[in-house]
Order: C-alpha cells, then sequence, then structure tokens
C-alpha cells in the first residue's frame, strides 16, 4: 500500500495507492491543498479513482467537489450526506475496490448521522468518530451521543486493537495511534457506561468551529467557499505592487487609471491621488459609460485588496484585458504613509 497523510492546521487528508495497479484514493481532501494532492499522486505515480469524505465536514472545506470536476472522477460517501453531488452513496458493510485495495465501509453516526469509517487492511481511517485521545463533537447538526456511543462501543472498539486509527483530525501533530491504544488511553472512552457517556458528551461545552456555516452551506451544496472565489479571480488577474503604483503616480504616468472602487464616503475619506470612483456593486453598470475605451490600462483598489481582485477579474472578463489589481489594499497604503487625497477628484 502507497500510504500519504497530508496536514492542513488540524485536518489529516489521506491519499492511499495500490503498489500495484497505481490505483488510488483519496480520504477526506481539503480544498487548499488542491495542487499537493495531485503533485503527490503524480510523485508516487498513482491515478486518482475515487474522492471520498468521511462525513459532512462542518469544520474545514471539503475539495471532493472540484477534485471530482476538475478530474471526472466519483465522489463518495455514505447514504445518509446530503449533499446533492455525491456520485456513489455507500452502505455499511459495502466496500470500495481500489486496485488490489479493499476499503470496507463501516457506518459510524454520532458525530454526524452520515459518518463512516473505512478500514484498508491494518488501517482505520476513522473520520471524526475517533480521534487520537478525544472522538467526535456531537453537538453539530445532525449529531448524537446516543449513536456515537453505539459506533465507539459496539462497533470500532470490538476491532482489533492491532488496527492503526488515523482519524480526518489531530490537533497536536500526532499522526496515528491503535484501537488498543485508544481503549487503554482514551479520556472519553472511559466512561464505558452509556448514560454517563451521553452525559459528557452532552455537557462539553464546545465553542463552535470557525467558518461552520460556510463549511456546512459549501459542503452540502458543493458551492464555493468565499476564499475559493477570490482564489479564482486572483489566479486570473496581475498584480501591481503598493511602491511601483507610488512611483508610477509620481512620474504623473498617463497611461494608467486607479479605479476605487470602495464606496463613495470611504473614497472621499482618503483615496490615491488621481484615482476615479466606480463602487463595486455598479462596476457593471457604468463601465461602460465610465471607461469607453477597454485598452485602457485599469488598476483596481479597494479597502483590503479582496473585492478589487473581484473586480479586476470581472473587468477582464468583460474584455478590459489590460485590467489589474492592486496587490494590497488603502489600508496597506494609508499605513505605508503614502499619499491620500480626500474629497472628490477636481
Ligand atoms: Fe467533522
Amino acid at each position: 500500500m502507497i500510504f500519504e497523510q497530508i496536514a492542513t492546521g488540524g485536518c489529516q487528508s489521506y491519499l492511499i495507492g495500490c503498489g500495484e495497479t497505481r490505483a488510488a484514493v483519496l480520504i477526506d481532501p481539503e480544498i487548499s491543498q488542491i495542487d499537493h494532492y495531485l503533485a503527490l499522486a503524480a510523485r508516487d505515480g498513482l491515478r486518482i479513482r475515487y474522492l471520498i469524505d468521511t462525513h459532512t465536514h462542518a469544520d474545514h472545506f471539503s475539495a471532493t467537489r472540484q477534485l471530482a470536476r476538475r478530474l471526472d472522477l466519483p465522489t463518495v460517501m455514505h447514504r445518509a450526506s446530503g449533499a446533492p453531488f455525491v456520485d456513489m452513496r455507500i452502505d455499511d458493510g459495502e466496500m470500495i475496490i481500489v486496485g488490489k485495495l479493499r476499503l470496507q465501509a463501516i457506518h459510524t453516526p454520532g458525530h454526524t448521522r452520515d459518518s463512516m469509517c473505512l478500514q484498508v487492511e491494518d488501517r482505520l481511517f476513522t473520520g471524526d468518530t475517533l480521534l487520537i485521545g478525544a472522538t467526535g463533537r456531537t453537538d453539530l447538526p445532525t449529531g448524537d451521543p446516543e449513536a456515537l456511543y453505539d459506533s465507539l462501543f459496539n462497533r470500532l472498539l470490538r476491532l482489533d486493537p492491532n488496527l492503526q486509527v488515523f482519524p480526518a483530525h489531530d490537533y497536536k501533530g500526532r499522526q496515528s495511534s491503535t484501537i488498543g491504544q485508544e481503549i487503554a488511553t482514551n479520556p472519553r472512552l472511559r466512561q464505558r457506561d452509556r448514560r454517563a457517556f451521553v452525559d459528557l458528551m452532552l455537557n462539553l461545552d464546545l465553542s463552535m468551529p470557525t467558518h461552520v456555516t460556510e463549511a456546512l452551506r459549501t459542503n452540502m451544496s458543493g458551492g464555493k467557499p468565499v476564499a475559493q472565489l477570490l482564489a479564482e479571480a486572483a489566479a486570473r488577474v496581475p498584480f501591481m505592487s503598493l511602491s511601483e503604483l507610488k512611483a508610477r503616480i509620481g512620474a504623473a504616468e498617463s497611461d494608467l487609471i486607479v479605479v476605487d472602487v470602495r464606496e463613495r464616503d470611504a473614497y472621499e475619506g482618503g483615496h490615491i491621488p488621481g484615482a476615479r470612483l466606480l463602487p463595486r456593486g455598479q462596476l457593471e453598470l457604468r463601465v461602460n459609460q465610465e471607461f469607453p475605451d477597454p485598452t485602457r490600462r485599469l488598476l483596481t483598489c479597494c479597502e483590503l485588496g479582496y473585492i478589487s481582485t473581484l473586480a479586476a477579474a470581472t473587468l477582464r472578463e468583460m474584455g478590459f484585458l489590460r485590467a489589474v489589481a492592486l496587490d494590497g489594499g488603502i489600508k496597506a497604503w494609508r499605513e505605508a504613509a503614502y499619499p491620500l487625497t480626500t474629497g472628490r477628484e477636481a
């Protein structure tokens, strides 16, 4: 078995390949690591065949949908998943065959209703059902402490104690454990009594993960997180640095038009000298009157540099092929003590 473990912060994902056939599967891929996964698969001589999410993630952005489209591959989740884009729904006791490898699905609801673990040879990919020294939480949508109790005590902990455990999360940099080690040392598993375990889970009082709403929205619909929209826009436009722009303004370069896409009050509070005002919300409506010549070089700017990136991408899409975005925003320009003009342009 060819095995790669890829950590993104506390999230763990896995690329598992058959050494004989070179077919592979990606478990719980995360959206910021897409290039990393593809590079690892290429380096190891693997061809990814399936993209699997062990459950609907509430705390990170799944890459299964995007990779499925890009590589024309099926996404796999448990039958109980609510995501409409899942191509292959599987159930407890079924297997995914990847070359000579067999991935056995074990339905383990509790953290979420659609949680499953996958056993491949001597390894168990536990998703968020069983973590190293912890378990998944049960207070997010479709979580159920009673179900988690059954999944742990009546399913996972009865498996071979030598099975290696690879969870979907570890925030302390650990890579794996075993079922035996978890039975011996995991503090959550000391409560072997159902009532006591459920009480423990109900009283954990955990803070909400960051981006929970956005993660659930995008992971359940296949929609894009804001960061992805920005990254896609940024990939389509060139940027100019603050210092380069300052030098060009100092040299009174006539070729370059700075377009401030903030609202009027922000613009009048202080803008780059000579900048024209065209709020992002009016860009498409007013661009024809404001910039009749599409061969002009337009440089977009905003407060932080995000909206201006989207604006420059829109302008390029509309045929302003020289549109460029400021690398940074007026906030950084202000902090650099570069010149600002208040009020309207003369
Ligand atoms: Fe999770």
